[in-house]
């Protein structure tokens, strides 16, 4: 939540700053800032809403400054408002700060701070940062972020910039992303490396605790203690393009239609010699086979893939599994003991509750694996265990092709259990694998054959206040995920049941032409959704079926049919919820809605 840049060197910073601001604008988008060295002085300019709307502003001023920091803001404290925009500056306007996360006892030190006279101008919690700094200044930034830091509880990644150190930008962090390049023209920083992709693809991933000192010539880095560290050089070969919305109309189709080398590339080199290998995991096949409880823990579109894992994990390595939301796994008292797996799942490895419930879980002695799409993120490091998702950058605050990823690599993970504690044979495994590599050519179909049925169900939909999606087994699961994408990016209220609680409660919802979405894909309980889909035609609803190709008898009970390939039930989830992703955005694109960011969201989730 919340996006800083910040950029020092030859060339002016103001279009830099903004263009990294513009990349990052998943992280948050109520509000922008940039603050810019112009002269002796700092010119800081905000603006409410979007960095479009800051850049406008700025088209007048064309600063001409090579040093500066910017920042895009998912509001936590202080409404959307310019006042609260970043960067915010201390009383004589010669600091200025950009921060990320949250600062906990700002309540308290605020008060602190205006018995001694600082003035605030906004409601923030990062006010009291440029306030702590202007007192702790004594010619080295650097310096004085230390000693600001050691006042401040919570998360953060900081960048700070001072009318008396010209060409210096300070900078720290703790539980916040920060990432530091230095490009041929300049150095560079921001939340994500994706602001400065075009500048340098080897980067530093600042560690907590660690401070840098930004200038043109060169960033040192020093340690809690102010002793010089060696930076460790990540090498992410991510591709310009990824930045681009490479011929889409928005990132999301965009990155739907990525899905398919997201599934080869998760799959690439894991079947060795015809057995499954996941290396990262670093555990013998012994290890893995004392496992006796899983728990996969994960929030929004995370969870679903989580569910989904519950499904396979319990069905092949009959390993007891349970998929917990994670924000409420942290405040549980779960069992765990030494042959617990605990498997958390994030696109962005940064969620606050995601994170702190491997670290509960760690304390109480579980094994952690992390699952996660962001090379380094804390869920990677707090791990024992990582495998990467290999979505390359979602971009789209809706995840589609990192909940692919998800699905895909929770896949291969249930088959290693299911290997190592000898409920798959061989032969099964690399059977499985095939028809799981197959997966990536039937979402191509899908992609390239289901746009005319999605389009057709969601003009039908389109004008809906509510919408229900229902499907058993795994289905079931599919159908969270679909409620979720609709709900998120059309605002159009939906909710997912499994198909049989229909009767225990919400087909009392139902009427003349209220949207009834059903996964009814030929698995085992096909029959009793169908039977499920009757109840609720019968009682007026308008149903869209995702149904398997060739299943003529559907359409008797449906009034929209979407047919997808027909795979194994196990993989159902990964041809099923492609085109649940293609009809949320349809319906959202026919509702004039932003689909790329929808309103109230941010990409990464730092905050509880
Ligand atoms: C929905 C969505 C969110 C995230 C959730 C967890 O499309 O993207 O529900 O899945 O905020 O985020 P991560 O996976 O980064 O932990």
């Amino acid at each position: 939540m919340c996006g800083i840049v910040g950029y020092t060197g030859k060339r002016p910073a103001q279009g830099i700053l903004i263009q990294g601001l513009t990349r990052l604008e998943y992280r948050g988008y109520d509000s922008a800032g940039i603050a810019v060295q112009e002269g002796d002085s700092l010119a800081v300019i905000h603006r409410k809403g979007k960095v479009a709307s800051l850049e406008h502003t700025l088209s007048h001023f064309d600063f001409q400054g090579t040093c500066g920091v910017g920042h895009t803001r998912w509001a936590t404290h202080g409404k959307p408002s310019e006042a609260n925009a970043h960067p915010h500056t201390s009383c004589g306007g010669h600091i200025a700060v950009v921060h990320n996360g949250i600062i906990e006892n700002f309540a308290e030190l605020r008060e602190e701070l205006e018995g001694r006279g600082h003035v605030f101008t906004s409601e923030t919690d990062t006010e009291v940062v440029a306030h702590l700094l202007e007192e702790a200044y004594q010619g080295d930034l650097v310096a004085a972020l230390r000693d600001a830091c050691s006042r401040i509880v919570g998360a953060y990644g900081l960048a700070a910039v001072c009318d008396m150190e010209p060409g210096v930008i300070a900078v720290t962090r703790k539980d916040s992303p920060i990432v530091i390049g230095q490009g041929e023209d300049g150095a560079y920083v921001a939340s994500d490396m994706i602001a400065m992709i075009d500048a340098t693809r080897d980067v530093v991933i600042l560690g907590d605790g660690e401070y840098a000192r930004m200038t043109a010539s060169g960033i040192e880095y020093t340690d809690e203690a102010g002793c010089a560290i060696e930076p460790r050089i990540t090498h992410v070969d991510w591709d310009l393009d990824l930045a681009e919305k490479g011929g889409y109309p928005d990132f999301m189709l965009k990155e739907i239609h990525e899905q398919p080398r997201v599934i080869r590339d998760t799959l690439a080199g894991r079947l060795v010699n015809g057995a499954l290998s996941i290396d990262e995991l670093d555990l013998t096949p012994e290890e893995l086979n004392l496992i006796d409880r899983v728990y996969v823990i994960a929030c929004g579109t995370s969870y679903h893939a989580g569910l989904i894992a519950k499904n396979l994990i319990e069905g092949w390595a009959r390993i007891p599994t349970e998929c917990e939301v994670a924000s409420e796994f942290r405040y549980r008292n779960p069992i765990i003991t030494p042959t617990t797996l605990v498997v958390a799942v994030s696109q962005s490895g940064e969620t606050a509750d995601t994170l702190a419930a491997i670290r509960d879980a760690r304390v109480k002695g579980a094994r952690v694996f992390g699952i996660t799409n962001v090379v380094g993120s804390p869920v990677a490091r707090e791990s024992d265990g990582v495998i990467y998702t290999k979505a390359n950058k979602e971009i789209a605050v809706a995840s589609t092709k990192s909940f692919l990823g998800q699905v895909v690599s929770l896949t291969l993970l249930a088959m290693l259990l299911a290997q190592a504690k000898g409920k798959l044979r061989m032969n099964q495994i690399r059977l499985l694998f095939r028809e799981l590599a197959d997966t990536a050519e039937q979402v191509e179909r899908i992609l390239a054959e289901c746009k005319p049925s999605i389009e057709e169900a969601a003009r039908a939909c389109k004008d809906a206040r509510n919408a229900l999606f229902i499907g058993r087994g795994m289905g079931a699961a599919i159908s969270y995920e679909g409620a979720l994408k609709l709900k998120e990016i059309s605002y159009l209220h939906a909710e997912a049941y499994p198909a049989g609680e229909m009767k225990h409660g919400p087909i009392a919802l139902i009427d003349e032409g209220f949207p009834v979405i059903a996964i009814a894909t030929k698995s085992p309980v096909y029959d009793k959704v169908v039977s499920n889909l009757q109840e609720s035609k019968a009682r007026g609803a308008m149903i869209v079926a995702v149904a398997t190709e060739g299943d003529e008898d559907i359409k008797q009970h449906a009034d929209h049919v979407i047919y997808i390939p027909k795979v194994r039930d196990a993989f159902s989830a990964i041809t099923a919820s492609v085109p649940l992703q293609l009809f949320a955005r349809a319906i959202a694109i026919e509702r004039g809605c932003d689909v790329d960011q929808p309103r109230n969201l941010a990409k990464s989730v730092t905050v509880e």
